[in-house]
């Protein structure tokens, strides 16, 4: 349940900060990403060394770190996790926390996130007790902040009594059940398309396109992650298999259509790939020699079966929610909406995929989602990462389910 979720850990000053590298190890070992930032009393405990050996990441701390500003910027650090995880979190972090502060890169993260947030309190019992930590954790209880413990026994002080870190296996265990329970399309089963198809002309030559596989390897992912069984049908890229999703991977629109049936019945099918809409019509068996004063060989083609079409017209296979993408260049608006209809798809996701805009190959797209005929039916997203455009995009596909408001 955890695999490929993104966790922002945010370790605080207490002695309990040792555990924090065992929990990140743990969280790790059942796939999750994680992402950390350490406290200046934090760093008295652990080193940023050692966490960023575990997280394979860079550690965060400084907010007012010239670089890190300019790479990652707290706001994005804040945002690019699906949960917040305070372990440990100490009365001084809570109590800012309860009070809005924003002194250093761990309280300003905490206040500028839109994410859950998880804390693991630590602290001497006497102060777990205090009348402020108390009313503290009551109002980021209200706020809806899931608090982990603390467990009662020896105290590092000396002290018995209730302030110890919970077990570092208790926290894992909170994390997946939060993440289970936030899992809106769970028992929903995806097929996606994604990347180019290649289209062979001899044993060595293939007409193929500039598609980079970024969008649709990422929608997967974050159908995955809200829990959907996630089929992925990739054309050939340079991209690792996301993590969490099952990948078949394919060369021609033949092939790509073929695999995507076996996929069906699916609740969702989300076309992402650039596919081909020429093949080669007699594809050479042996390499194409180049005759000196010959003629270069004319192509012919025939056209490609069209998968997003076919997946649509599916009949009583077809999936409740079939979505489509329009690449354009121009008019991208009205383009997608008559490709919408001929297709006979319920959604697409439109895309100006001039050069000028680098959305072929790049990190970036800026997109429409038309939902319907009608201009309310149209929804315009700021440019954004192709991550965050599949997360918004699988948000829409688990609210269409129903599953979340
Ligand atoms: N598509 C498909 N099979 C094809 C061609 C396209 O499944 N043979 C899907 C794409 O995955 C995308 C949608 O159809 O979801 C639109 O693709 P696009 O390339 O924008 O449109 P085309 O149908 O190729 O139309 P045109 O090239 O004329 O714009």
């Amino acid at each position: 349940m955890i695999t490929n979720r993104r966790i922002l850990l945010v370790v605080s000053g207490g002695i309990a900060a040792y555990k924090a590298l065992e929990l990140t190890r743990e969280l790790k070992r059942r796939g999750a990403a994680v992402r950390a930032i350490l406290t200046d009393a934090g760093a008295k405990f652990v080193t940023p060394l050692s966490l960023a050996a575990l997280t394979g990441e860079k550690v965060y701390g400084d907010l007012f770190s010239l670089t890190d500003e300019s790479e990652m910027g707290h706001i994005r650090l804040s945002r690019e996790a699906d949960l917040v995880l305070v372990a440990p979190a100490t009365a001084d972090i809570l109590a800012k926390m309860a009070h809005g502060l924003a002194t250093d890169l761990a309280t300003t993260a905490l206040l500028a996130t839109d994410k859950p947030v998880m804390v693991a309190p630590s602290m001497n019992v006497r102060m777990w007790e205090h009348a402020a930590t108390r009313a503290n954790m009551e109002t980021l209880r209200t706020r809806g902040i899931v608090v982990v413990g603390p467990v009662a026994g020896e105290l590092a002080c000396g002290e018995e009594g209730e302030g110890r870190l919970a077990e570092v296996a208790d926290i894992v265990k909170a994390v997946e059940d939060f993440f289970e329970a936030a899992a809106p399309l769970r028992g929903r089963r995806a097929v996606v398309t994604s990347g180019p198809t290649f289209e062979p002309v001899d044993p060595v030559r293939f007409i193929g396109n500039r598609s980079s596989g970024k969008q649709g390897h990422a929608i997967a992912a974050a159908l995955a992650r809200l829990g959907a069984r996630t089929v992925l049908v990739s054309g050939p890229v340079a991209l690792p298999d996301p993590a969490g999703v099952e990948v078949v991977h394919t060369e021609t629109a033949e092939q790509m259509l073929r695999a995507v049936n076996e996929c069906l019945p699916v609740d969702v099918a989300v076309m992402a790939a650039a596919v081909s809409d020429w093949r080669v019509r007699d594809v050479a068996e042996a390499k194409i020699k180049k005759t000196k004063g010959a003629a270069p060989p004319r192509l012919e083609l025939s056209e490609n079966p069209d998968i997003l079409a076919t997946v649509a017209g599916a009949g009583n296979k077809r999936p409740r929610l079939v979505v489509g993408f329009a690449a354009e260049t121009e008019n991208v608006l009205a383009n997608a909406r008559a490709k919408r209809v001929a297709k006979g798809c319920d959604w697409i996701v439109a895309n100006d995929v001039s050069p000028a805009e680098g959305v072929f190959g790049g990190d970036n797209n800026t997109v429409h989602l038309i939902t319907g005929a009608n201009d309310a039916d149209v929804a315009s997203w700021p440019r954004m990462g192709k991550d965050a455009v599949a997360a918004r995009l699988a948000d829409a596909i688990a609210r269409h389910f129903g599953a979340i408001q």
